[in-house]
């Protein structure tokens, strides 16, 4: 029997999520049936998306149901095996949750080569949030050689992608991030302008460093940062909706005038292209390529990433807090046995 330590969704947050909304309890694992894998998890990747999953409120996934261990995908060792296909002492990607160990379909489990790159990369640069980026920049955003692409949150593992990819492109790459170390880190990565949403000037700063207006802006967080970038929309300006992560702990919209008319006058007259996207959607189409080129990418330091990888599995719900108000610097893993 293996005592398996985890932490399941105690009652729905309203808000921040606090400590009362989970459990962290223990429970003996059973042993893998035909077909499955019991593995032993290294690495857990924290996301926003985690925090609808913990609503009930409509969405594009169901939610966890309330006393459900909480979702979220890892990098594992394969502990004991009942599939031909895995054997103990193997490393994969799979979706083991917010817990030790998990016991898994093999059908669903990805095997990594340490040799290719560090194991907790599957979960960030060549993982979920690097495809995201890779896959809403080419298929919508489209950005051209000269053109200028903009991001938020891009010291992340989705917009410090997105910039380096633009790069690549031929284009012009503007990052936008909260606090002076995260945008000198931004000039370290090649970005060519990069700003401090903090500042609260956002929006004349955007119109200073960047006068010739944006072309692509890849929305990550929406807000405040929204309403600066909007302005500086040049005519058929590419949006790919990513995420929204400044309204994930909202429990409702902020007070204020109704904009959303002033909001669809600039969609019609400036011909802007707003789309929203859900990253499943381009797995057939661009995976396969996503892999291969973002592995040479890495490999020859076009693309460049960092990790924030704290330890503990306990603290995870603190760390999860973290990375919604911006207190990460870099993919957000948790190191689930580690103790420093
Ligand atoms: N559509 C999809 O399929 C898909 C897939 C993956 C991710 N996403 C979305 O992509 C976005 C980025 O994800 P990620 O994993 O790369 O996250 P991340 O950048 O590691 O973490 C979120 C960042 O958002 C920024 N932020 C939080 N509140 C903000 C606010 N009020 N105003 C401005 N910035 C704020 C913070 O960065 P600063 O400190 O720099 O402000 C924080 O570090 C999220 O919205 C996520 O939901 C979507």
């Amino acid at each position: 029997m293996t005592t398996n330590h985890r932490i399941r969704l105690n009652s729905r947050p309203v808000g921040e999520p606090k400590a009362e909304n989970y459990l962290l309890d223990e429970v003996d694992l059973g042993s893998p049936q035909d077909g499955e894998v019991l593995l032993r998890t290294l690495y857990l990747s924290l996301d926003p998306y985690m925090r609808g999953r913990m609503s009930d409120a409509k969405s594009y996934a169901k939610p966890v149901e309330v006393g459900d261990v909480m979702v979220g995908a890892t990098v594992s060792e394969v502990v004991e095996s009942n599939s031909s296909d895995f054997s103990t002492g193997d490393t994969v990607l799979g979706y083991g949750g917010w817990q030790e160990y998990s016991i898994e379909k093999a059908a669903h489990l990805r095997r990594l080569d340490p040799e290719v790159a560090p194991v907790s990369t599957a979960l960030g640069v060549l993982g979920m949030p690097g495809f995201t980026a890779y896959s809403g920049l080419l298929e919508i955003g489209r950005p051209q050689e000269g053109e200028t692409v903009a991001v938020a949150a891009a010291t992340g593992p989705v917009g410090s992608v997105v910039g380096q990819i633009a790069k690549i492109k031929g284009a012009k790459a503007v990052g936008i991030a909260g606090g002076p170390e995260k945008v000198a880190h931004l000039n370290e990565l090649g970005f060519d302008v990069a700003l401090d949403h903090r500042t609260g000037n956002l929006k004349n700063e955007l119109k200073e460093s960047v006068p010739q207006g944006i072309d692509v802006y890849f929305e990550n967080v929406g807000g405040d940062v929204f309403k600066a970038v909007l302005p500086r929309l040049n005519t058929y300006a590419r949006v790919p909706v990513c995420g929204l992560v400044a309204n994930y702990n909202l429990t409702e919209l902020p007070e204020g005038p109704d904009r959303s008319g002033a909001l669809m006058g600039n969609i019609l007259t400036r011909s802007l292209n707003v789309r929203g996207f859900i990253q499943n959607e381009f797995v057939e189409k661009h995976h396969e390529n996503f892999l291969s080129d973002m592995s040479g990418w890495v490999k020859e330091g076009k693309v460049r990433y960092r990790e924030d990888i704290r330890p503990g599995l306990d603290k995870t719900p603190e760390y999860f807090n973290d990375l919604l108000a911006g207190r990460n610097f870099g993919k957000m893993v948790v190191a689930v046995d580690a103790e420093s």
